[in-house]
């Protein structure tokens, strides 16, 4: 058949698929952010080792060295919510970018410790805002037939990018190169500030800022179907500053409570202790060769990615809350099981494998669950006027709550034990799972617009926001 004839005969795709068509290359540009996100959070745990010897670091300021990427994050979250509302979610990702790029270069030249410090602070601070800019941006411009997916790719991102972060440690190892190994992350904070200069500004922060023009541009540049979408997005936007809305009212209280809640919940279960500890553990599990303890690490690694995967196929078929409940009781079982491992005296041979494999279905648990879906929630749960900084405030307590687990950990272990440790983490697991059961809602497949009528004072917020067995 001749290519004139094929084109005749193809079926023009319908609006929805085009509109598919145009958002994915968007979300995956806009993606890349949780790519430095992953990278510049993983890439510390080989950097350290290296640091600690050429600046003769103590125990204390190498705690300090890890810590600064997360009071950065804390930071530039807190500063992230009020930009991203009042200048735009592209904006937001254009800055964070920019600050990624040029604080990857002070911590790969730094002469001295100061600097260094400063630098991985803002690293932080870029990380802290795009955390939840991408999501939010991604999940603005997504049809909401694959919202959850096209968000979730942020995730798959992150995950990705703690991987190859592990990677680069493992090869830049042999020359001690930890410069090398901050400095590459320049690449990826390229990659996003070129990528965002040629992407669209979000149509529904256009048409909250009154911008309907601009709107109607960015839409058609996402092939989506104007009439339709404007008529839905102009149904609930009513412009006006973000300013002067407080969050804490009787008709935002549930989603904030809901938001916040996750977002503790995802770090107080503990999976940075294994993100940024894992060789530790498995040297705790009798793992003593340091490249079985590598290779470990980077099976864990791995059972994140695929297992985000996974998340991503099902997150808009079964819909978000199956995911979250089943993930989180698996990370529950696992952390039980790690916990009666690390009370048997003398862990080797096949107990070794069993924490291995205990370890592997916690991550791949937390990879279906908490881990993609805390991070689509906030970006779908509140209205317009305030997402921006509503998601900053989840993603403070997010980062406060990481750096609270990852600054206790290790004296957890000291002071209650291994097994006992791990099994305050599982504890804190039911706690999670009856707090998703009781107050976490469906979002599945309805548009932004129908979820924040759920949540709007008008519609009995109470109602709308419970849970469908309920
Ligand atoms: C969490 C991070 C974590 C990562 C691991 C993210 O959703 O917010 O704290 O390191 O998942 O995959």
């Amino acid at each position: 058949m001749s290519k004139s004839t094929q084109k005749k005969n193809a079926v023009p795709l319908s609006k929805e698929a085009q509109s598919i068509r145009g958002s994915i290359p968007v979300a995956i540009v806009a993606a890349v952010a949780g790519l430095l996100f992953g990278y510049d959070t993983g890439v510390i745990s080989g950097a350290i080792l290296f640091l600690k010897t050429d600046f003769h670091l103590s125990a204390t300021s190498e705690e300090f060295v890890v810590a600064s990427v997360l009071v950065g994050a804390i930071l530039g979250a807190m500063a992230g919510g009020f930009m991203a509302d009042r200048f735009g979610r592209r904006k937001m990702l254009i800055v964070a970018a920019i600050v990624f790029g040029g604080a990857a270069l002070v911590t790969a030249f730094t002469p001295n410790m100061a600097l260094l410090i400063a630098g991985r602070i803002g690293v932080g601070i870029a990380i802290g805002s795009a955390s939840f800019t991408a999501p939010l941006y991604i999940s603005e411009i997504a049809p909401a037939r694959i919202r959850g997916a096209l968000v979730s790719l942020n995730q798959l991102a992150i995950t990705s990018g703690i991987v190859v972060a592990y990677l680069v440690d493992f090869l830049f190892a042999g020359t001690q190169d930890w410069r090398a190994m901050f400095g590459l992350a320049v690449i990826p904070a390229a990659m996003l500030l070129v990528g965002m200069l040629l992407m669209p500004r979000s149509p529904r922060w256009l048409m909250g800022h009154g911008l309907q023009n601009e709107a109607v541009t960015a839409m058609k540049r996402l092939h989506q179907d104007v009439s339709r979408e404007l008529v839905e997005i102009k149904h609930d936007i009513i412009p006006k500053s973000s300013n002067g809305v407080k969050l804490w009212t009787p008709a935002l209280r549930p989603v904030i409570i809901i938001g916040v809640g996750l977002a503790i919940f995802q770090q107080i279960t503990g999976i940075n202790t294994i993100v940024y500890y894992a060789p530790t553990i498995f040297e705790m599990a009798g793992m003593h060769s340091a490249s079985v303890a590598i290779l470990a690490t980077f099976g864990v690694g791995m059972a994140n990615v695929l297992m985000t995967l996974v998340a991503i196929r099902l997150v808009d078929r079964v819909g978000r809350r199956p995911l979250l409940l089943y993930g989180t009781a698996g990370m529950v079982v696992s952390l039980g099981a790690l916990g009666i491992i690390f009370h048997l005296s003398g862990i080797s041979g096949i107990l070794a494998w069993i924490t291995l494999i205990s370890l592997v279905v916690y991550v791949a648990s937390f990879a279906i669950g908490l881990g993609p879906v805390f991070w689509l929630l906030i970006s779908e749960i509140y209205p317009l006027v305030v997402r921006g900084r509503a998601m900053s405030l989840a993603t403070i307590m997010n980062w406060a709550s990481n750096l609270l687990v990852t600054l206790s950990f290790l004296s957890l272990i000291r002071w209650m034990g291994r097994g006992n440790t791990f099994w305050l983490f599982g504890a804190i697991g039911i706690g999670t799972w009856a707090f998703i059961y009781y107050l976490v809602p469906e979002t599945k497949g309805r548009s932004l617009e129908s979820i924040e009528q759920g949540s709007s004072a008008e519609k009995s917020p109470d109602l709308a926001l419970l849970p469908p067995h309920v």
